[in-house]
């Protein structure tokens, strides 16, 4: 082969987002004429609030707003950040501890890229969010799965802590939280998370704390965001973003929330990779965060987000083989589908082939977060209307008494 046809062996191996490829299946099938029931995706389904598109439009096209802009974010978009994190979870993040990125993607590998020398291991809690692990694998990290315990239907996931604590070697620098968590749905609880810090405290390991779903949490279950530690700065490496929370998702907006000094040379990095954030979204992301209006939109999703979890959950709960807890954050359904596996003799992404071929219904299989936990659960995203939901919920009933009944007459 020609040297210059061989490239990197890892951009081969790398692993993309089940979501992203699953979308794109969908959207062939709708292409096809058929009508397709979508509850894979991972955004609201409705589109930014009305007064931040104007906002934009504004900065657009009244002000020019085009140009570059300062590499961490523009300052008012900084200290917007700051005052908000600091009024919802009483924590001291200064603007300059702030750093903007093209989704919070982009927050998630600086703040890998900050903290991990190649060879270093991060731990990943799993199923997981694949950006984690991915993103360490790009930059020479090596990636520790330890599984989430299940525990039963009434009591949903928890960070097995003890295990994280038996793995951390002297390579590990980061364990990935994100919380509430993509994709089982939990809200970990602020003793776990109490546990966690002091792990961290105990072993010197930072924590990678992603709380993009922060503003999809239900039935006032307690959350405790990990900036809230007073001593985070020894800590914590913060992510959020405005892609789930406004349904931003387009705009590519996110940040990192790091100690000082730390964030100062994260710009460096920052500019030789994208030089800024997108100028206008960031103008519309400061009224996203003051301006009430949007908060009273994002209240009213969550309301509406936390009545489509309990449908979709009322309708899959029975479905046989099945095993649902009520998530209580986030937008998705993560149910162990040990039984029907077992019943069908098929493997979690065989199934939900099935399903998509057959019936038009997208979900993802839980082998999409990123690898082996997930292998015995499908995941469904709520965050859409109830008529969707009672449809891919339908069909979802449907392919399993089918494939159960085809099994039967073998
Ligand atoms: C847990 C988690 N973190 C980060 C992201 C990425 O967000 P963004 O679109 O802001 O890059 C997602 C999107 O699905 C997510 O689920």
């Amino acid at each position: 082969m020609k040297p210059t046809l061989k490239y990197r062996g890892l951009i081969e191996e790398l692993r993309g987002e089940g979501g992203f490829a699953y979308i794109a299946r969908g959207r062939e099938l709708m292409r096809k004429g058929f009508r397709v029931v979508n509850l894979s995706i991972g955004q609201p389904d409705v589109p930014t609030p009305e007064n931040v598109i104007d906002s934009a439009v504004y900065w657009l096209k009244e002000k020019k707003y085009t140009a570059y802009t300062e590499t961490a974010g523009i300052p008012e978009l900084r200290e917007a950040i700051a005052e908000y994190l600091n009024t919802r979870y009483g924590s001291d993040v200064k603007p300059s501890e702030v750093v903007v990125t093209p989704g919070t993607k982009g927050a998630i590998f600086l703040a890998l890229a900050a903290y991990l020398e190649p060879g270093d291991e991060i731990i990943v809690p799993e199923p997981s969010y694949p950006a984690y692990p991915e993103g360490a694998r790009i930059i020479g990290g090596v990636p520790r799965y330890i599984p989430l315990k299940f525990e039963g239907p009434d009591k949903g996931f928890s960070l097995d802590l003890s295990l994280i604590e038996e793995n951390i070697t002297s390579r590990t620098k980061m364990i990935a939280v994100n919380n509430p968590h993509n994709p089982t749905g939990e809200v970990f609880s602020p003793k776990q998370l109490d546990e966690l810090m002091d792990i961290a405290r105990r072993k010197n390991v930072m924590i990678l704390a992603d709380e993009i779903y922060d503003n999809f949490i239900y039935d006032n279950k307690p959350f405790k965001s990990l900036i809230s530690y007073p001593d985070w700065r020894d800590y914590v490496v913060y992510t959020n973003g405005f892609s789930k929370t406004f349904s931003m998702t387009g705009w590519r907006l996110g940040y990192l929330v790091v100690r000082e000094e730390v964030a100062r040379h994260l710009s460096k990095l920052a500019v030789n990779m994208w030089g800024c954030p997108v100028s206008f979204a960031q103008k519309a992301a400061i009224d996203a965060l003051r301006d009430e209006e949007t908060w009273k939109w994002v209240r009213e999703l969550s309301r509406r987000y936390s009545e489509t979890r309990r449908l979709l959950y009322d309708l899959v709960k029975d479905v046989p083989g099945v095993e649902a807890s009520l998530p209580s954050g986030a937008y998705y359904l993560f149910p162990r589908i040990t039984g029907l596996l077992e019943a069908t003799g098929m493997s979690v992404e065989e199934l939900v082939d099935y399903i998509i071929d057959n019936h038009h219904l997208i979900i993802l299989p839980g082998t999409a977060f990123p690898d082996k936990a997930g292998r015995d659960y499908v995941r469904f995203s709520f965050a859409t209307n109830r008529e969707e939901i009672v449809e891919g919920a339908k069909r979802f009933k449907e392919a399993v008494e089918e494939l159960l009944a085809s099994r039967e007459h073998k």
